[in-house]
């Protein structure tokens, strides 16, 4: 073997060990989660729930970095591009990886081929909730006054293609009205906003919600699930309260960019499985209403399957609500009332176990 050979062939050696004991090593630093809304709201609880055990795991500080803007796809955006080492992950859900495609037409990441499906992290029910002394005291009274006064009425929401937005445009767009919209960066700030009565309502997802409803401080009218939830029993559903037609879920889950390494993404998987198997973690996101994903559910492979449903889902049915951030950039008022939209058809909800 010649001299020249024997180098190069030491060298690939050297570089593939380094690469194995790499891998071996991760973390050897903290991680980032980005969160692309603002503290406080849904996907920052669940970020942080499942963060802290995943720390646990994994040896090494999973830090929460709020990104906000864009409905989430600012903060997403950022975390498609980074580096995938294993150092940047963040909590995508269903807007930003099922909405956003259909809303924006200018999109720099496409949810099904720019990202490394890590895994789910819960389910989210969705609420509607108005401000505690809204004057409508059931669904079917706030539907009427809707009808009424639906541009007067400020809906809250986190942005074109946000959960809040999309399914508050699934709601307003059934009942073929129009209101007049605020954003905010998140549904932290928002509920904040609904508890000192500066908006009237708003379509939230459980974990962000269920404990101003618990004290009182909102009012929750209909939950969009078939069943009532255990963490909110007193809540009907929007069957029993007369709106068998409004059904939509969320789900938040974790996310690398696209080309982690399969090891690294397989780490970071067990950590959250691991995560979802904790008593103290599981009882945290199912007193607040969440749902957790069976064993299957919770797979890389599940999650991508999932992106790609979700996808095809949504697109139809904003299609043809006619909205689009391209019309509407900053998620604002939107100019027209759209066309009613079909529900679209239930998402493949995580089973709680
Ligand atoms: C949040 O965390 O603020 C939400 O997930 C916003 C939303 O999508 O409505």
């Amino acid at each position: 073997m010649s001299i020249r050979l024997k180098t190069l062939l030491t060298g690939v050696v050297a570089s593939v060990a380094a690469a194995g004991s790499a891998l071996a090593a991760y973390p050897e630093r903290p991680i980032t989660m980005i969160v692309p809304f603002a503290a406080g709201g849904p996907t920052d609880t669940v970020a942080r729930i499942v963060g802290e055990h995943m720390s646990k795991t994994l040896g090494q500080t999973v830090v929460i970095e709020n990104v906000t803007g864009a409905g989430g796809t600012t903060g997403i955006t950022r975390g498609a591009q980074a580096a995938p080492d294993g150092y940047t992950i963040m909590m995508g859900h269903m807007g930003t990886h099922g909405a956003a495609p259909a809303l924006y037409p200018n999109l720099k990441y496409d949810p099904t081929t720019d990202f490394t499906p890590i895994g789910l992290a819960a389910g989210t029910p969705i609420i509607i909730v108005t401000k505690k002394d809204f004057a409508a005291k059931d669904l079917k009274e706030f539907i009427a006054k809707m009808k009424a006064e639906g541009p007067k009425l400020n809906e809250g929401n986190a942005g074109v293609g946000s959960v809040s937005h999309t399914t508050c445009t699934l709601l307003t767009s059934q009942l073929g009205i129009k209101t007049a919209r605020v954003t905010y960066k998140g549904t932290g700030p928002m509920i904040n906003d609904l508890v000192g009565g500066q908006i009237d309502f708003g379509c939230d997802q459980i974990v962000s919600v269920a404990p101003q409803i618990k004290a009182g401080t909102i009012r929750a009218l209909a939950i969009a699930t078939p069943e009532r939830s255990p963490a909110l029993p007193d809540v009907p559903t929007t069957k029993e309260a007369g709106m068998p037609d409004y059904q939509v879920s969320a789900w938040n889950a974790v996310f690398g960019p696209k080309a982690l390494p399969a090891d690294i993404a397989a780490k970071l998987n067990d950590a959250l499985v691991k995560a979802l198997d904790d008593e103290n973690t599981r009882k945290r996101l199912l007193d607040l209403g969440g749902t957790i994903a069976d064993k299957p559910g919770r797979s890389q492979a599940a999650l991508q399957k999932l992106v790609e449903s979700e996808v095809a889902r949504w697109t139809p049915v904003l299609k043809a609500a006619g909205i689009s951030a391209a019309v509407n950039p900053a998620g604002a008022t939107s100019g027209a009332t759209p066309p009613p939209a079909a529900a679209p058809a239930p998402a493949a909800a995580p089973a709680q176990k």
